[in-house]
């Protein structure tokens, strides 16, 4: 019998919030907002889902802080009081039993797709491998007085989330995004004091921390999303990221979660991982043993968490203080309740592939045809694990077409 009393344990945070047991909901971009990206119910009622679901932490998908740069159409943004009822309702009902529900901000940088922005922002104008260019502009690079509006953004955004009544923010720092980018000397070679030397490129995520902390109540969480490498070489490496999870830790970050790559080296849902990780369920639980002695902060792994025994072995033997999970929570939203409860104590997750080589050679399958079951919850049906991922995959396409072209009519001008 797994020993589930750790995992059942409440966490407290060093800004004094508590978290009511160890299992987190991860990150996952909904792609359920309108054409100009502003909230719908059909969140409202996702959210409510979850909520039930017994999970301890949820956090939504990525919120862009900039509508004008998007990582897909149908992403929410934040950038004023607009949608203030929306976000209110869309809170409470995460909030309705045991569960604090977060927001995670982000801005996409290069990693903005073609159809919705000719012309992508990034540290350096450096283009997405070739691969790749296909879909994604060569970016420019910001001045820096962008960059301070950028930072601008997440806190004003920060402020909105916490009147709206959510229980806390995450900055996305990971996957690649423009705060990953900034993090990334591969991707950032700026000569001036955003980027060069680790302190330079690591400057970006501190200010919009420190942006944050200032707007919001200091009882309230304030995370990161952070990449445990980026596995490329010339990359963002483990050492790096180690030392920047210091910084973090030194300007009293109250949670990092754990993950890794970015859309050139798509590691975050296990695609790469090597023989021996996948053994240990969980992709980044040794970086996690190494930077446990070094920071004071709450750690939370994601990726590949599929038993009651690795979630509440990965949290006994201290490694991590929370597990996170985000494609089992697609398929079974009430997936933690079991687990804790002893009722479930396993989940299959397997490869969603087309069979189809050019199809599945892009990463994006798998969270097409995720964000596929998010949508059949959040109307109220219930996820279809056996649904045809070619078939889901096509209506995407279709869908992906008609919304961007939906979203650029609804931009002013
Ligand atoms: C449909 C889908 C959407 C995702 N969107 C986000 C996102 O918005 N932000 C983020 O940090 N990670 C995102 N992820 C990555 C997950 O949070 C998580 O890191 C990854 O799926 C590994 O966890 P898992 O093995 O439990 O699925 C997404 C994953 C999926 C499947």
């Amino acid at each position: 019998m797994t020993d589930l009393s750790r995992l059942k344990q409440p966490l407290t945070l060093r800004c004094g919030a508590t978290i009511s047991n160890r299992i987190g909901k991860s990150a996952m971009s909904e792609g359920l907002g309108t054409a100009d990206n502003r909230p719908t119910d059909k969140l409202v009622k996702l959210y409510r889902t979850w909520a039930e679901g017994g999970t301890g932490l949820v956090i939504t998908g990525n919120i862009m802080v900039d509508r004008l740069a998007l990582g897909e159409p149908g992403n929410v943004a934040i950038e004023d009081e607009r949608d203030l009822e929306l976000l209110r309702r869309w809170a409470a009902a995460g909030q309705r039993h045991q569960s604090q529900l977060w927001v995670q901000l982000n801005h996409p940088g290069k990693q903005s797709p073609k159809m919705l922005s000719s012309e992508p922002v990034a540290p350096s104008a450096i283009p997405l491998d070739p691969r790749l260019q296909r879909f994604f502009q060569t970016p420019r690079a910001l001045t820096e007085a962008e960059i301070e509006g950028l930072i601008e953004r997440f806190a004003k955004a920060a402020a909105v989330v916490e009147k709206a009544g959510f229980a806390g923010v995450q900055i996305h720092g990971a996957h690649g995004y423009l705060v990953s980018q900034f993090l990334s000397p591969l991707h950032n070679q700026r000569q001036d004091r955003w980027g060069g030397s680790l302190e330079n490129r690591a400057r970006f995520v501190l200010e919009i921390y420190r942006a944050i902390r200032q707007r919001v109540s200091p009882g309230f969480p304030v995370s990161i999303k952070l990449n445990s490498a980026d596995f490329q070489r010339g990359g963002f490496t483990a050492e790096e990221s180690m030392a920047v999870a210091e910084m973090l830790d030194t300007a009293g970050m109250d949670l990092i979660e754990i993950s890794g790559g970015n859309y050139e080296s798509p590691n975050m849902t296990g695609r790469r991982q090597a023989a021996s990780t996948q053994a240990r369920e969980a992709y980044f639980l040794e970086y996690a043993e190494q930077i446990r002695d070094r920071v004071s902060t709450a750690l939370m792994v994601t990726g590949g968490f599929r038993t009651a025994a690795g979630m509440a072995a990965a949290v006994a033997d201290g490694a991590t203080d929370m597990v996170g999970l985000a494609r089992p929570l697609a398929v079974c939203p009430d997936f933690s309740a079991r687990v804790l409860s002893g009722s479930d104590s396993e989940i299959t997750i397997k490869p969603r592939i087309t069979g189809i080589a050019m199809i599945d050679d892009m990463a994006m399958m798998e969270t097409v045809w995720y964000a596929r079951q998010l949508e059949r919850i959040a109307e109220g049906r219930r996820p279809k694990p056996n649904e045809s991922p070619l078939r889901v995959f096509l209506r995407q396409v279709l869908r992906t077409g008609v919304n961007s072209v939906r979203t650029l009519r609804a931009r002013p001008g």
